[in-house]
């Protein structure tokens, strides 16, 4: 099984992107699916596999072992003259893949350039930016299952993917470690999505009139950059909460008392309010307590501005929950994984 090196008491300060301290009980790291057979081997109970420790707030020291994924490669498996089968492991940095794909021409991830953290956490929250998820480039994940070491193979209906949402944070939550994931790309054809109005302004800025999915993926780049903290810079774990998702009763009653609330329809007729406008309006943003905050430029970002600990993050949050449900009577639910 080769050397397991399991740590003791090991900081997880530099393996979070927030920068809180916490410590977990034991620390390991795997590079390989035999790398985590010898793991578990050693029958320690699992707390969580980590990844990017870019959705995380830790409010607490962690017992169990913490095994972080380092499962590298990129690797073809299949093609055709227009559509191409791209699999990446579990610890690849998800936007060293996002680049990798760009680069070679491959299309369909370009708008989820530059988003934190690692390919096998990505099918977790299903993540997004600029109207893309990554289930609609989704093709199929390995996964292994932590109680028998087994492998077992997730095609896209058996993810149950939603909202920043699958099965894995929900019936399977903690029963797996993602140890691959394959994506469906575009070789010719490219299905550009530039609709955000954000997209259309940089791309004008940037004097690029007929994009390709490199101008894209610049494109994106130059917006997050703009509006989200960099996590060497200024902990954070980007959105904090979701936007939430209100029934057309509920939201023509809050039009009435709040004329300028930003909506956007979800297509079942539902309206979605972005979480970062309700925040604003409760005079959250820029705000600070201690070293933990509310981002100046994004409100649905909260930040460390250097020794914040998890909890006085997350007593923020709660207190930012309450007042928006107290003005607008919308529960807030957090997105990113508290600890
Ligand atoms: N807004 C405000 N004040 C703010 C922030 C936002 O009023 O401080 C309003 C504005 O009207 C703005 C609208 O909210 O037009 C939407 O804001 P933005 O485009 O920044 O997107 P978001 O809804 O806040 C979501 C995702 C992001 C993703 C962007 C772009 C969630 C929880 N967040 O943010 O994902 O990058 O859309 O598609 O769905 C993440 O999940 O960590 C993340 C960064």
């Amino acid at each position: 099984m080769g050397d397991i090196k399991i740590l003791e008491h090991q900081s997880l300060r530099a393996y979070n992107t927030f920068g809180v301290e916490a410590k977990a009980q034991w620390f390991t790291t795997f590079n390989s699916t035999e790398a985590l057979h010898g793991v578990l081997s050693a029958r320690l109970p699992i707390a969580f596999i980590l990844g990017g420790g870019s959705n995380l707030l830790l409010t607490r020291d962690v017992p169990g072992l913490v095994a972080k994924n380092e499962i590298g490669g990129i690797q073809i498996e299949s093609e055709t003259d227009d559509a191409i089968v791209v699999s990446a492991g579990g610890g690849v940095v998800w936007h060293h893949f996002v680049q990798w794909c760009v680069s070679g021409g491959y299309g369909g991830i370009e708008n989820l350039s530059l988003i934190p953290g690692t390919v096998g956490a990505a099918p977790i929250q299903n993540i997004g930016a600029y109207g893309v998820e990554i289930k609609d480039v989704f093709e199929y994940l390995e996964a292994l299952e932590l109680a028998t070491g087994v492998i077992r193979t997730f095609r896209a209906a058996d993810c149950h993917f939603g909202y920043r949402d699958s099965i894995f944070k929900n019936q399977l939550t903690g029963q797996y470690c993602i140890v691959k994931v394959a994506f469906r790309l575009t070789k010719t054809r490219h299905q550009l999505k530039t609709t955000y109005g954000a997209i259309q302004d940089t791309l004008k800025e940037m004097g690029i009139a007929h994009p390709d999915i490199a101008a894209i993926s610049e494109a994106v780049i130059r917006i997050r950059s703009s509006k989200l903290p960099d996590p060497a810079r200024l902990g954070n774990a980007g959105s904090f909460f979701k936007n939430p998702e209100i029934e057309e009763t509920q939201f023509f009653a809050l039009q009435q008392a709040f004329p300028s609330i930003v909506h956007f329809p979800t297509g079942d007729g539902r309206q979605k309010i972005p979480a970062g406008w309700l925040i604003e309006q409760c005079g959250w943003k820029g705000k600070r307590t201690g070293d933990a905050g509310c981002y100046e430029k994004q409100a649905l970002v909260l930040v460390n501005y250097g020794d914040a600990n998890g909890h006085e993050i997350y007593a923020l949050a709660q207190d930012i929950m309450d007042s928006v449900d107290r003005k607008f009577g919308i529960r807030l639910t957090p997105e990113v994984n508290v600890i």
